[in-house]
């Protein structure tokens, strides 16, 4: 008998943007739509659109250009919030407006200020709103867990009434426990007469690491829509891991009894490209996707792995699409890297492709091997790059002195807007030296804040990844990262590329401001 499917929305691209510290340029965010895609998600949440320009752009070129997925816009309960969702789905060839408003006591209370029948007037005016323009309308009664289950019943109903075709659950601060929240949905439906004129959705969040258990318990009570993320980003400590929610359906298909649409071989490479394009690192021992997923340490455990994969592994890493074989050799040329790309959901310029294919024939030269991993990072570091108009401070030079008996210090020379400006930098180490030298330039109030380096593969001659936060004077951060066989150019070029980011985001504003005059 075919089994019953549950719907797969990743909102990667928009709750999952939220995490602090992540933000995504336009390309960054077409690159991973083309992955969702890939995946198999049935529904890409693309932002927000009303919050950001940005959000507004990625979710419209994702809208008309990804094929598969519907595509989802967020909006509040506000007109404007809907006329711009709207405006963004215009031309989607499946859209879907997703409309929440607060429930629960508290939020009413001091976040809106209204009165609970204010707030079925508003959820189910703000449906209507978004009825009249899309027949997909998602509804998220936000802090449902926390609010009272009569009064989530009766909103439930009304929004139905008023043209909800999913209604989602979200658990917005991730207090509810499995159990509860299983009961929660199975009242939901035993609750609300109309239910079954929409799919109950849930969205959990993870800030007592429940949110996967708590889909999950949903899924088993009622739910048939699981909101979630790539490597369980988002909001706070993020929302249900996609790849955890689909492989628990799928290695326990006995117990729950569903399918997903999603590919399970695209599970690794798409966690990669978040991890990689958000600086947010997959912690090693993340289930299903962490670098020791599926390693094997004890002696006892590696004898039993000989015998029978499955003694200790309940899951083929190949599911997941783990394999770390030998793609491209230095012969290759540029329609082999680019076939490996497109395979991995790159869309490349011409002039990209290029600079792509030099850098891996570069390395091939030097490095024995060149596997995925090597070539991915290449292409996310020519595909991140700045853009010349961006590009206020270039390299020129870099001296760096280090030595058990002195105190290692940086040279650097810079060229700022034209112009060669030197600086020099003292630490307890070469790169903290280099990042002195480099800030030394940029002024004062630039800091880095946080520093990960890894080498991609392979021993003393990999390629090492430098993935950094520096934070501006008012305490924003910037995502930069930058690659190199040498751990002091790969620090160096991403420090310059994170002290440039804060600079045209400076001018930015400076400008904006210039114009509002
Ligand atoms: O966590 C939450 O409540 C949300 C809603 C907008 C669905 O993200
Ligand atoms: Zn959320």
């Amino acid at each position: 008998m075919k089994k019953e499917k549950i719907v797969i929305f990743d909102t990667t691209l928009r709750d999952g943007e939220q995490s602090p510290g992540a933000t995504l340029n336009h390309q960054e965010k077409m690159i991973i739509a083309n992955q969702l895609a890939k995946l198999g998600v049935d529904v890409i949440e693309a932002g927000f659109p009303v919050a950001s320009p940005g959000d507004f752009k990625a979710i419209k070129e994702i809208g008309e250009t990804i094929k598969g997925p519907r595509v989802a816009a967020l909006a509040r309960c506000l007109e404007k919030d809907i006329d711009s969702a709207a405006a963004a789905l215009k031309n989607a060839k499946n859209p879907r407006m997703h409309v929440f408003l607060a429930t629960s006591p508290i939020h009413m209370k001091y976040k809106l200020k209204k009165s609970p029948k204010e707030i079925i007037a508003l959820g189910v005016q703000g449906v209507k709103m978004a009825k009249d323009n899309f027949d997909d309308i998602e509804f998220s009664p936000e802090d449902a867990s926390r609010t009272k289950p009569k009064f989530l019943f009766e909103i439930l109903e009304k929004v139905i009434d008023a043209g909800a075709t999913t209604v989602n659950i979200p658990d917005t601060v991730g207090y509810a426990q499995p159990y509860e929240f299983a009961m929660l949905i199975k009242s939901i439906k035993e609750n609300v007469p109309n239910i079954d004129d929409a799919t109950i959705s849930v969205h959990c969040h993870n800030d007592l690491g429940l949110a996967v258990a708590n889909s999950l318990e949903a899924v088993r009570n009622g739910a048939r829509q699981v909101e979630c993320t790539i490597n369980g980003i988002g909001e706070r400590a993020g929302n249900a891991s996609l790849e955890e929610i689909v492989m628990s359906l799928k290695t326990r298909k006995d117990h729950f009894g569903f399918s997903t649409g999603i590919k399970t071989r695209e599970i690794y490479n798409a966690s990669k490209m978040v991890s990689d394009f958000t600086g947010l690192i997959v912690q090693p021992n993340k289930a299903v996707v962490g670098r020791n997923a599926f390693a094997h340490e004890a002696g006892i455990h590696q004898h039993g792995m000989l015998s029978s994969r499955e003694c200790y592994e309940i899951m083929d890493p190949k599911m997941i699409g783990l394999k770390t074989e030998l793609v491209i050799g230095k012969h290759s040329g540029k329609h082999a890297v680019k076939k490996v790309l497109n395979n991995l959901g790159y869309r490349l310029t011409k002039e990209q492709l290029k600079q792509i294919s030099a850098k891996i024939k570069s390395l091939a030269d030097k490095q024995k091997h060149v596997m995925r991993e090597d070539i991915i990072a290449i292409a996310n570091d020519v595909t991140q790059q700045l853009s010349k108009e961006e590009r206020i401070i270039e390299l020129d030079e870099i001296v760096v002195m280090t030595g058990n008996r002195i105190m290692p210090t940086a040279t650097v020379s810079l060229i700022v807007d034209g112009k060669m400006v030197g600086g020099l930098g003292k630490g307890v180490g070469p790169v903290d030296a280099v990042s002195r030298a480099i800030f030394s330039v940029v002024g004062s109030g630039v800091s880095l804040k946080e520093y990960n380096l890894k080498a991609i593969t392979g021993g003393t001659d990999a390629l090492a990844e430098v993935a950094i936060k520096v934070e501006d004077k008012k305490k924003n951060t910037y995502s930069a990262g930058a690659i190199n066989e040498d751990v002091i150019m790969a620090s160096a070029k991403a420090l310059i590329k994170g002290a440039n980011k804060v600079l045209n985001f400076e001018r930015s504003k400076k400008k904006k401001r210039g114009k509002g005059k």
